[in-house]
């Protein structure tokens, strides 16, 4: 792959002449002579300066190039976001090289999610591959795209835990479990940083949004986080700490409140935890706006007390809000923030400059004028072969009855759906630096793969929503839901008439991808009315109906899972999607996705996570009993479990075998199966390790996931899938806050997903 040739070239970029005096110079990247550096800069820094670096500013109405131009020119600034072209990144460069006192080097922000000209599945989509491998690849990719882009910082991984699909963001995350989301993050991080931030064509990550931002009550966007200590660190805090401890240069603070104070303004939290704690030398940002916000939380009097308890809190740098500029200047002269502590905030914005190589060269991500790209959007500097390879194992089959899928490549297939030709839907969330119109949809990819042996007749059958207020939402920012205006009866009809003429349907359908996104927060996770209509009209013709849902979070799908005689969960499949999506429709592929979120039957089940603690009164469906833990109006669980997922073949799973009865704390105790492919067709399946800490100090989850394997399997081949456990896995923060594990019996499941198991078990001594 390309990115792969330019591996290592970073080291030889020749600094540029002009550049090779004041501050520049070939400085070494250790952590010494970056402490020496930044101190001697800082003993040349006015107040002012110091300020400059702590703003982080967004190019757009509000900071035209004109006003960036001024601030650069008084030192006013100290990184840049969203402006994602090397022209464009260059010209204010050459602005803090040509206008600025100290040139100290601007860098260059943006939200790097799931790729960025070439989008990849979104991070719910990349969570269902189980395969870190495979998220590496985009990590990879995607920092290669962005620093060949000249951007320095991506704000990513989003690693929030969230257990309520009612949450527009779960769709940037990797889903309900702690495990799984720290193994993914911890990959970003490795991947986007490469071997150092400074390298060519990597980028420093930021962890984000620090802490628990996907524990917002009722999934409201926004909103507050109450929860115990216990889990918050045993649950939510993982895959923070995962990502810092592989090295990300930075941390974006939550927008909401945890345990009554905003993050904003959680010196507990920025500094006891995050730095006395944890060690985390890189910077905070806040994200957008956050500082304002405080007042409005009620932590912050006024604008300038705000800043006061924001930077006294550890916030380093700001993310788009003037007040820092307009209020920190007093406050350091009268003393209420002191210089030390803007030093410190300064100190931190300029280390990570240091390890970004800025300081050895500002045009790092650059090079020379003459390599910037003649077109930013050209097909040429796409990756398609990673995208469509990724977008295959982001894929999940979660029913296939009688073999309905895949399809065979000849005959008639309608194909249908609000969802099924829209570029802009594949794309996802998150996806700004993306063209719109290099993305394949569904219907594009069917005739692609399927060429002229299949008879495809289109029609869209139903708009996303016929809710104008939704449509309205949707639209707010951008064009990004076209209604058709012919009356949904027309519509549908016309569906209906596709069908009937051919041998099977593939309908996609699901939610604009407006719906799963920030500020996209929804009471209800069914399909929209339009859809479930033009489903249901489906369904009356008889024929096979396949389900390709397009979606940003779990939906509730009783009715569809009744009706469909088959359903594909894409996510946001991006750029290549369409193409593995028809990959795998029509058997090209075999699918081996795997869900990273349960899927509820109701929103009113919500939350529901596989890793719950078990009561004082379970709920048994073998015996059901009415004072135990259940609703009396709906089947308990969930439609879907947690790492759940079909493939073309079928697999089976042994009884697990313990290599010993008894786990010492220094020892391993390995617990092994062996999978064998008892279906027809090579396959791959990710085989599941849980553990449950059976009777401990304090109630522990009935699962919890502690290893994952995927595993390629040809039809009557079979494997020996060993997992090795040690006491590591099985600490956890206790009553008393110890971090520690507890002797006693574990109970161990391995299955295919986390509701099938077969199971052991072993003491710990
Ligand atoms: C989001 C962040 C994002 C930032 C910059 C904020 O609104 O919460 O996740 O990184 O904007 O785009």
């Amino acid at each position: 792959m390309k990115w792969l040739c330019y591996a290592g070239i970073a080291a030889s970029l020749a600094l540029q002449p002009a550049l090779a005096e004041g501050v520049f110079g070939n400085h070494p990247l250790t952590p010494e002579a970056r402490d020496a550096f930044v101190s001697e800069l800082l003993t040349k820094m006015t107040v002012d300066e110091k300020i400059g670096q702590l703003r982080l500013i967004s190019v757009g109405p509000d900071n035209p190039k004109e006003a960036i131009r001024e601030m650069i020119k008084k030192g006013q600034v100290g990184a840049i976001f969203n402006t994602v072209t090397r022209p464009d990144i260059r010209a204010m460069q050459d602005q803090v090289m040509a206008l600025s006192r100290l040139k100290i080097p601007l860098f260059f922000a943006f939200d790097v999610i799931h790729g960025q000209r070439t989008v990849f599945p979104i991070s719910l989509g990349l969570a269902s591959s189980f395969n870190l491998d495979t998220v590496k690849t985009v990590g990879r990719v995607s920092a290669y795209e962005a620093a060949d882009d000249g951007l320095n910082m991506t704000w990513a991984p989003m690693v929030d835990v969230s257990r309520d699909p009612r949450w527009g963001r779960v769709s940037e995350g990797f889903g309900e479990d702690t495990w799984l989301t720290s193994v993914m993050g911890r990959a970003i991080v490795e991947a986007m940083q490469g071997k150092s931030p400074a390298d060519r064509y990597s980028v420093m990550t930021s962890v984000k949004h620090f802490a628990a931002y996907g524990a917002v009550e009722g999934g409201k966007e926004y909103n507050t986080v109450d929860m115990s200590p216990q889990r918050l660190f045993n649950d939510y805090m993982p895959p923070y700490k995962a990502g810092l401890e592989a090295g990300s240069g930075a941390v974006m603070v939550g927008l909401n409140s945890l345990n009554g104070t905003p993050a904003s303004s959680d010196a507990w939290l920025l500094k006891t935890v995050l730095r006395d704690k944890w060690g985390f030398t890189g910077i905070t940002v806040s994200d957008h706006g956050a500082i304002k916000e405080l007042i409005k939380h009620g932590t912050a009097s006024d604008p300038k007390d705000a800043v006061r308890v924001a930077v006294k809190s550890g916030i380093n740098m700001s993310m788009s809000d003037e007040y820092y500029s307009k209020y920190l200047p007093e406050l350091v002269k009268n003393g209420d923030v002191t210089l030390a502590e803007l030093d410190d905030a300064a100190r931190h914005v300029l280390n990570v400059k240091y390890d970004m190589g800025l300081f050895n060269d500002p045009y790092r991500h650059l090079g020379p004028k003459e390599s910037d790209p003649q077109d930013t959007n050209a097909e040429s500097r796409l990756h398609r072969e990673a995208a469509r390879k990724v977008a295959r194992e982001s894929l999940v089959l979660l029913k296939n009855r009688q073999q309905t899928l895949p399809l065979k490549k000849s005959g008639t297939l309608a194909v249908v759906g609000p969802l099924a030709d829209s570029q802009r839907d594949m794309m996802g969330s998150w996806s700004g630096a993306g063209t719109i119109s290099q993305t394949v949809t569904v219907l594009q990819g069917i005739r692609n793969v399927a060429g002229d042996k299949v008879n495809i007749l289109y029609a869209k059958g139903a708009n996303v929503t016929n809710h104008q207020g939704i449509v309205d939402f949707l639209n707010q920012y951008e064009k990004a839901v076209v209604q058709d205006p012919r009356p949904a009866q027309e519509m549908i009809d016309e569906a209906v008439a596709a069908a009937k003429q051919a041998d099977a349907v593939v309908a996609v359908v699901g939610e604009a991808q407006g719906m799963a996104h920030e500020a996209s927060s929804r009471t209800d996770i069914t399909l929209p009315q339009s859809q479930r209509d033009l489903i249901a009209a489906l369904k009356a013709t008889g024929k096979p109906l396949v389900l390709v849902l397009m979606n940003g979070r779990p939906l509730a799908l009783v009715k569809e899972d009744q009706q469909a005689d088959a359903i594909l969960e894409t996510w946001f499949a991006g750029t290549e999607g369409g193409n593995a999506i028809a990959d795998v429709l029509f058997g090209d592929v075999n699918p081996s996705g795997k869900l990273p979120m349960s899927f509820p039957r109701s929103v009113g089940q919500i939350p529901v996570y596989y890793s719950h603690l078990n009561t004082g009164r379970p709920y048994n469906p073998q015996r059901p009993n009415k004072y135990t833990s259940r609703y009396f109006d709906e089947a308990n669980g969930p439609l879907y479990p947690f790492g759940y997922g079909l493939s073309y073949t079928t697999f089976s799973v042994s009884d697990v075998n313990m290599s010993a009865p008894t786990l010492t704390r220094g020892g391993i105790v390995n617990a092994s199966v062996s999978v064998s492919n008892t279906g027809k067709r090579e396959g791959a399946t990710v085989v599941q390790l849980y553990l449950q800490d059976i009777t401990a100090s304090m109630s522990r989850p009935v699962k919890m996931l502690k290893a994952f394997k995927k595993v390629n399997l040809k039809p009557g081949e079979r494997a020996t899938v060993t997992f090795p456990i040690d006491v590591n896995a099985l600490k956890f923060w206790n009553q008393q806050m110890i971090y520690d594990a507890e002797p006693g019996k574990f109970n161990v499941f391995i299955g295919l997903d986390s509701a099938r198991v077969k199971q052991s078990e072993f003491e710990l001594k």
